[in-house]
């Protein structure tokens, strides 16, 4: 399979879970692939593996990814695929949450997102597809996450906008709204084993087909959504949970 050759791929957070998954299938389809992540160690170490190339960049700072761009321009020219991918997680109720955690996932997940997706637009190539990593939670309501599911639905608004701005430059928006996937996000977020365990045993109940959603999964949908298979969808988020979001 090399449908994705001489194509340049950028994925922002590409050291575990979604994003690395995806850098090794978009490798393996043929395209020259560039990851990001905030710990040089951690990226470097994940693109030795996969044979792509890591920059250092924090999504939350905009000057990071001025300098991220400037860097992919002048070492790989225009860029075809953007996977706007790095994100984390955070819970707590409207009266628990601090402005320290709301920016911490906000910065991110939100504001970083949108600031990446801009500075990107004048290298993007004509014809180029754009992705955004956002959550099957953007269409749920679940006490406790508010700033996280929040943000998810903001970036689809954006995502819908960006995709009537890019279009007379062909340039496709779409967004992947994963429901729970095996990754390591949810122990970044502090959760202990035992915890984790419950949770996940709670959450699986809740989806229909009985099962977590895989890395892989992901990857495929971000590799089609890419490709010239999908040439005619822009504007659309697809959730991809199980049928967790009917229940
Ligand atoms: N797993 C799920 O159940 C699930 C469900 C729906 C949506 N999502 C979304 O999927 C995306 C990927 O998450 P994942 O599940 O694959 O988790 P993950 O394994 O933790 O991967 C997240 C990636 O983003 C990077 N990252 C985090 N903050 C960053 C920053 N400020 N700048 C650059 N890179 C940063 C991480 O690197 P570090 O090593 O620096 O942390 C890591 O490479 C996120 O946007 C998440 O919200 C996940």
């Amino acid at each position: 399979m090399d449908n994705l050759k001489n194509k340049v791929a950028v994925i922002t957070g590409g050291n575990s879970g979604i994003g690395y998954a995806t850098a090794k299938q978009l490798k393996e389809q043929g395209a020259t692939v560039i990851i990001t992540g905030r710990r040089k160690e951690a990226i470097e170490t994940a693109a030795s593996q996969l044979g792509v190339t890591a920059i250092v960049s924090d999504q939350s700072n905009v000057a990071d990814t001025e300098n991220l761009v400037a860097k992919v321009k002048q070492d790989f020219g225009q860029v075809d695929i953007l996977f706007i991918n790095a994100g984390i997680t955070g819970l707590g109720t409207i009266e628990q949450t601090t402005e320290a955690l709301f920016d911490s996932i906000m910065n991110i997940n939100f504001r970083g997102a949108y600031f990446t997706l801009s500075k990107f637009i004048p290298i993007l190539k004509d014809g180029a597809s754009v992705v955004f990593l956002s959550s099957n939670t953007a269409s749920m309501s679940y006490a406790g996450s508010s700033v996280y599911s929040s943000g998810k639905a903001a970036l689809n608004s954006v995502m819908k906008i960006a995709s009537l701005e890019l279009a007379p430059r062909r340039i496709r928006v779409n967004s992947i709204s994963p429901g729970p996937t095996e990754t390591e996000v949810m122990k970044k977020a502090g959760l202990d084993a035992e915890t984790l365990k419950t949770i996940m045993e709670a959450v699986v109940d809740k989806i229909p087909l009985k099962q977590m959603g895989t890395s892989e999964d992901v990857a495929k949908m971000v590799s089609h959504l890419s490709s010239d298979a999908s040439k005619f969808i822009t504007g659309a988020n697809f959730i991809m949970d199980g049928g967790m979001v009917l229940n």
